[in-house]
């Protein structure tokens, strides 16, 4: 009996489909519990890779596969790639909301009627939820028993001219094939002592209450969703993976204070292969931080840390990590200030780290002294013991500290 959450803890795109990859040998059930098709997990396996947005990433493992009531499904999406990754099993929740055309083509109107852009994938995602709360959104249930979407009032309150007569039919019998109470079924699998890994999209800081805000996502991304958005009890959860770069990245729009620009982001970009997975946008980097890393330890309850792309900083000639926020001048480990108040980082300077042929060292789990100052400065920052280090895409570029 085992119930284990990877959760991001920065802005996405930590590596979450690589560690969900490397772990789940130990699980018999992978679980999405949030977000929707923005999601982009990628997993290299054998040299070629592959990019899950809605099935969990331990897809290519063989595992029993659960979508929870929590998660924004685009029925199209989700049938193309579960025609790619052929999955042997897949069970999706009748609570779950449906992601219709209108939605998606709201999420491109409010990008154009807010004044500041997000950046958003513009899968949707933000009407999804938002219509769910005006309680006009369909469920997976609804499109299975081929109910069609009737916004009717929203449709002319928006402009919208497209007609979803029949849309659900296209849909219907693939979602009653795949429809299940995975709330249930999951609490079972537990009992019968089943190990259960709960998969989250997105990072701590898109997270719609806890991150930066109105530059988030709109379904909750942090550990303690698992018991809404896949209707498992948080009790029974003891075990919650935080997931981290060596470094920071950000897609979209919103506050970045150790942002990075120039010839040094260009490296980074480029090393770390720094471009959305679901939308190819190239990504915004900049230098580690440890306080908002500290503060996503904190909401998520964090029990082990896996530290992600360290090879990307070897062979910068500088290494820098923010420590502190200044306010004022007053340094503080206080990130919750920085939603409202700008900081000035305060950075430690680190050794850079050589080139390394990272492949020998992760084999021989030596890695050179630099990175293990940046291992312990993660370690005593947050309080958490750092897991797993990574440095390279495939699985056996990792090695367990
Ligand atoms: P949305 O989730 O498409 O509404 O986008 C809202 C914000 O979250 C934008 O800045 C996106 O770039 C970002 N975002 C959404 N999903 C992901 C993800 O899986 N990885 C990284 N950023 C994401
Ligand atoms: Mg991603």
């Amino acid at each position: 009996m085992k119930a284990t959450v990877v959760v991001g803890l920065q802005w996405g795109d930590e590596g979450k489909g690589k560690v969900v990859d490397y772990i789940s040998d130990q699980y018999d059930a992978a679980v999405r519990f949030n977000g929707g098709a923005n999601a982009g997990h990628t997993v290299v396996l054998n040299g070629k890779k592959t990019v899950f947005h809605l099935i969990p990433s331990a897809a290519l493992r063989g595992k029993l596969l659960f979508i929870g009531p929590g998660v924004a499904v685009d029925p199209q999406r989700l049938i193309d790639e579960y025609n790619e990754v052929k999955p042997g099993h897949l069970l999706v929740d009748p609570r779950a909301t449906v992601t219709t055309p209108f939605d998606i083509w709201l999420d491109g109107k409010l990008e154009e009627l807010r004044g500041s852009r997000i950046g958003t994938t513009g899968r949707g995602i933000g009407p999804t939820y938002a219509n769910r709360l005006y309680r006009v959104s369909p469920r997976v249930c609804d499109v299975a028993m081929g109910k069609d979407p009737d916004f009717g009032p929203l449709y002319s309150a928006f402009g919208y001219s497209g007609d979803l007569n029949g849309w659900s039919k296209m849909y219907s019998e693939f979602l009653r094939q795949h429809m299940g109470d995975v709330s249930q079924e999951l609490l079972s699998l537990y009992e019968s002592g089943k190990a259960l890994l709960f998969e989250s999209a997105q990072g701590t800081l898109l997270d719609p209450i806890y991150g930066t805000y109105p530059f988030v996502t709109s379904s909750n991304t942090i550990a303690p969703y698992v018991s809404i958005g896949a209707g498992f009890p948080f009790n029974k959860v003891d075990d919650v993976v935080g997931v981290m770069k060596a470094y920071q990245t950000r897609v979209g729009a919103g506050p970045f204070f150790t942002e990075l620009s120039g010839p040094m982001a260009d490296r980074i970009r480029a090393r770390g292969n720094e471009y959305g997975s679901t939308t190819g946008r190239p990504r915004r980097v900049g230098w580690l931080d440890l306080v908002s890393v500290r503060y996503a330890v904190r909401l998520n309850g964090v029990t082990r840390i896996a530290l992600m792309k360290l090879d990307v900083l070897s062979g910068l000639e500088r290494l820098l990590v923010a420590v502190r926020y200044r306010y004022n001048g007053k340094a503080t480990v206080d990130f919750a200030r920085s939603l409202y108040e700008q900081p000035e980082p305060e950075y430690a300077e680190l050794d850079p780290m050589p080139e390394t042929d990272w492949a020998s060292a992760i084999r021989s789990g030596r890695l050179p002294r630099e990175a293990l100052g940046l291992v312990e400065l993660v370690e005593r920052e947050t309080g958490v013991k750092v897991w797993l280090v990574s440095a390279g895409q495939e699985r056996a570029m990792s090695v367990e500290m």
